[in-house]
């Protein structure tokens, strides 16, 4: 099976901070403000499910949340989670297998793009946009290529995730493809941030068509 992030589920949020410290959360928990009252909310790949401690937080109410991951490990991780404020449906599946009968208003794709080759990332984009609410919100975070001087180290840590990722969960991607292009003509951006000397990028997108 690609992508089974199975073995690694609990170390992931471990390994991250090891290897990140904060900033792969700090820059999804930046974007939960834009999150409101009543809102109907697609996390997609959120591993742990670490998430749900920072949205309960927010004291937000009547939320309801569609928690979908590949991973059963991960699922299982993430119904542990004390959730407040929220009604959450869990699907242990591949997004891509999905059918969801309502749009969103929010989707948040943390660090799953970066799992995906070139077909998966057209299907997957398309089906989330037709399943996101016209000005509605997509929490865009992923790693990011810059072409400044730090690029260097970043390609070297990049080719080492994927290396290790590869052996350890199947990861079928082996190179980060430029997804930010899908957005050009359906999206505005309202947030966009750096984190880890722009090696991760985290948008806010709104959708305006
Ligand atoms: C790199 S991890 C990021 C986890 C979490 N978002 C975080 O930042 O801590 C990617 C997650 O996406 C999940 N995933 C990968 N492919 C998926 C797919 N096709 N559908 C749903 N989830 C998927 C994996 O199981 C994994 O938990």
């Amino acid at each position: 099976v690609k992508n089974n992030y199975d073995k690694i589920a609990k170390s992931y949020d471990f390994l991250s901070k090891l290897v990140f410290g904060n900033s792969q959360k700090q820059a999804q928990i930046n974007q939960l403000k834009y999150i409101k009252d009543f809102d109907r909310i697609l996390i997609v790949g959120g591993g742990t499910g670490w998430i749900f401690d920072e949205i309960s937080a927010l004291n937000i109410k009547h939320l309801d949340i569609t928690y979908v991951e590949i991973s059963k490990e991960m699922i299982l991780l993430s119904k542990k989670r004390n959730i407040i404020g929220a009604k959450v449906i869990f699907i242990n599946d591949a997004v891509e297998n999905c059918n969801f009968d309502q749009s969103f208003d929010i989707i948040l794709t943390p660090f799953l793009f970066d799992n995906f080759l070139q077909d998966k990332v057209k299907v997957v984009f398309k089906l989330l946009n037709s399943n996101l609410k016209l000005n509605g919100k997509w929490f865009f975070v992923d790693f990011n290529l810059s072409s400044n001087l730090n690029s260097y180290w970043q390609k070297i840590l990049l080719q080492l995730m994927y290396l290790f990722f590869a052996k350890i969960a199947s990861v079928e991607a082996d190179k980060l493809l430029d997804v930010k292009t899908y957005f050009k003509s359906d999206f505005l951006i309202i947030e966009e941030r750096f984190y880890y000397g722009n090696f991760i990028v985290a948008n806010v997108y709104e959708k305006i068509v």
